[in-house]
């Protein structure tokens, strides 16, 4: 940390809290506390499933750590299906389900509608950061490829506008990141492998779809997509996670996010 700038950039109420320490060692108690929170602040944690940092502690559960039963969580089936994860784990998954559902009331093409349904389910239950990446990797063993890539891809054309289908730069993102906001080069280099890609267009459904998904008070359930899903998605007879795959544990991790080891 940069002690100058940090203590250029103290707060008022920082700054009175550590004057109005009564002797040296409560001001020096003062000092640290206000860094440590800033510290918190600067070195984001990974956020890798964890529902919460530090598990609070349920009544009658003395196991020191949560390995396999999470009793704050609903119990999976020994085999559990797509529909499962969305069920038990996922929900309210609003956003994909929005983005799903948009997408079937525009006449998208089933695979569209399956990467929207999928497109984004590690940002909220295992991971945000490149969550494209992570989000192909996951579903990859179990959809057309054309799915898995363009599922991929969407990080990087969400940064790229398309006028021959009316996408525009998000608004979001300008709030987000700031209107000098410039994605980092793997980002450009994925837009230029992407854009004369036979399956560019899947992709940029998904981010067409993607814009307009939020919309308050509708429901929308993951059985409404049951034959969709059944036609795209090939489910693994030993549920996902038990299945062997080079992605099962990404599954277990949902399953269990809370596991000691
Ligand atoms: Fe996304
Ligand atoms: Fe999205």
């Amino acid at each position: 940390m940069d002690r100058r700038q940090f203590l250029n950039n103290l707060s008022t109420a920082t700054v009175a809290s550590i004057a109005g320490g009564a002797t040296l060692s409560a001001k020096a108690d003062a000092l640290e506390e206000a860094m440590s929170v800033e510290l918190d602040k600067r070195i984001a944690t990974p956020w890798l499933c964890n529902i919460e940092p530090m598990p609070t502690e349920v009544a009658g559960d003395t196991r020191p750590w949560y390995q396999h039963e999470d009793p704050r969580l609903p119990e999976m089936p020994k085999a559990p299906t797509l529909r499962d994860f969305y069920k038990l784990r996922f929900a309210p998954a609003n956003h994909v389900l929005q983005s799903a559902r948009y997408a079937q009331m525009n006449g998208m093409e089933e695979k569209v509608i399956m990467a929207c349904l999928l497109h984004d389910i590690s940002v909220e239950n295992l991971i945000r950061t490149d969550h494209g990446y992570w989000c192909a990797q996951m579903v990859r063993p179990y959809v057309d490829e054309e799915v898995a890539w363009a599922i991929e891809a969407h990080q990087a054309l969400r940064f790229f506008p398309d006028e021959s289908v009316g996408y525009e730069y998000p608004d979001a993102y300008i709030r987000f990141f700031g209107a000098d906001y410039q994605p980092e080069p793997y980002i450009f280099d994925a837009w230029e492998k992407a854009k004369n890609h036979r399956w560019y267009m899947t992709s940029r459904l998904i981010t067409l779809n993607d814009l307009y998904s939020f919309e308050e008070g509708v429901e929308v359930d993951i059985d409404d997509f049951e034959d969709i899903i059944g036609r795209n998605f090939r489910q693994p007879a030993e549920g996902l996670g038990f299945d062997g795959s080079p992605v099962a544990h990404m599954w277990r991790s949902i399953i269990w996010p809370n596991n000691f080891l």
